[in-house]
């Protein structure tokens, strides 16, 4: 049994709050993604998901003068570190694992390197899945961050991908933590 679902992960508050912000529609698509490519990778799926739907928590507003301003963000953003802190938080929370919510907390620190120095980043299996799910649902300019979605479809979205993980869980497709 997992100790925490991805609905529960979902309708908390401060995941409301801060994917309202950063866009809901692209946090649910990526966590579609990881599970798809979990599979593919043989990775927890369970963490996957959660990493994916959480991987943005961290990110602040960057206006000028009332408009998004992208070099704004881009020089002085830091919403990997800060959304791995704020997952890590929620996580322990409502009752995750010690160990699962440091695994996912790390997947979200990596799952960007714009705010790294250059560098070519070893990725483990789990953070590699979190990254490519995400690169797979960017738009140019930032756009997916703009996407909406209605907060039913929102919900069976994530059920779905609740039943998908339990499936897995049920065919011991994946035993240890990453
Ligand atoms: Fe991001
Ligand atoms: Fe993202």
């Amino acid at each position: 049994m997992r100790n925490v679902t991805l609905e529960e992960v979902f309708i908390h508050p401060i995941t409301q709050k801060y994917l309202k912000r950063s866009g809901m529609a692209h946090a649910i698509r990526v966590a579609e993604y990881a599970f798809e490519f979990s599979v593919k990778h043989n990775v927890n799926s369970d963490l996957a998901t959660k990493a994916a739907l959480l991987h943005d928590v961290g990110h602040y507003t960057w206006y000028r003068d009332g408009e998004w301003d992208y070099d704004l963000y881009k020089e002085n953003d830091i919403h990997a570190i800060k959304g791995a802190s704020r997952a890590h938080k929620l996580l322990i929370r409502i009752g995750e694992d010690r160990h699962a919510a440091k695994e996912i907390a790390v997947a979200i620190l990596l799952h960007t390197d714009s705010y790294l120095p250059e560098g070519h980043l070893e990725l483990k299996p789990l953070q590699y899945v979190v990254s490519l799910a995400d690169e797979a649902d960017e738009e140019s300019g930032g756009k997916h961050h703009y996407r909406t979605i209605n907060d039913v479809e929102a919900m069976e979205r994530i059920r779905s991908l609740d039943k998908k993980i339990d499936g897995m869980k049920a065919k011991k497709q994946f035993n240890k933590i990453i």
